[in-house]
C-alpha cells in the first residue's frame, strides 16, 4: 500500500476524532504486515491530561484485535498542520514494530516519510530490561 493510500485511510480516520478541548483533530492508519489496517483517532477528556493520541489508539486497535506486526503508519491533522507523531506514540509504536515506516503530512500537505528508528533513535526496549 502506498503512502498516499494509508494516508487516505488515516484521513477518514480524522472524521472520529474527538478533540473538543484542542480542537486539533488527527488520524491514524496503521498497516499490519499482513496488509490489513487499523484506524485509530485522538480521543480527549474533560481531564486533558488524559487524552490519547490517533497512533495509540490505532496501536489499542489493532494489538486488541491479536496483530502486532506492523508495515507502517499514517498520521494526519487537518490540512494546513503537520502532525508528526508525539514522543510517546514513537516509544510504543517501537515496542512492536522499530524498522516501521511513518508517513505524516507537513504544513503544506506534504507526505514525509521516515523510519521510526530514525524517529526514535536508541530507544528504549525489552532487550534492555533483559540485559544483566
Ligand atoms: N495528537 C495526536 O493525536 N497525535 C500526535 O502525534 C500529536 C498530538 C493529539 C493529542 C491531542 O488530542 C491533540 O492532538 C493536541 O495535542
Amino acid at each position: 500500500m502506498k503512502p498516499r493510500e494509508l494516508m487516505a485511510e488515516a484521513v477518514k480516520a480524522r472524521r472520529r476524532a474527538y478533540a473538543p478541548y484542542s480542537r486539533f483533530p488527527v488520524g491514524a492508519a496503521l498497516l499490519t504486515k499482513d496488509g490489513r489496517v487499523y484506524r485509530g483517532c485522538n480521543v480527549e477528556n474533560a481531564s486533558y491530561g488524559l487524552a490519547v493520541c490517533a497512533e495509540r489508539s490505532a496501536v489499542w486497535q489493532a494489538v486488541s484485535d491479536g496483530v502486532r506486526e506492523f508495515a507502517a503508519i499514517a498520521v494526519t491533522a487537518r490540512d494546513g498542520r503537520g502532525a508528526p507523531p508525539c514522543g510517546s506514540c514513537r516509544q510504543v509504536l517501537n515496542e512492536f514494530s522499530p524498522n516501521l515506516w511513518v508517513y505524516w503530512r507537513d504544513a503544506r500537505g506534504r507526505i514525509l516519510k521516515r523510519r521510526l528508528s530514525e524517529l526514535l533513535p536508541m530507544a528504549f526496549n525489552l532487550r534492555q530490561l533483559r540485559a544483566r
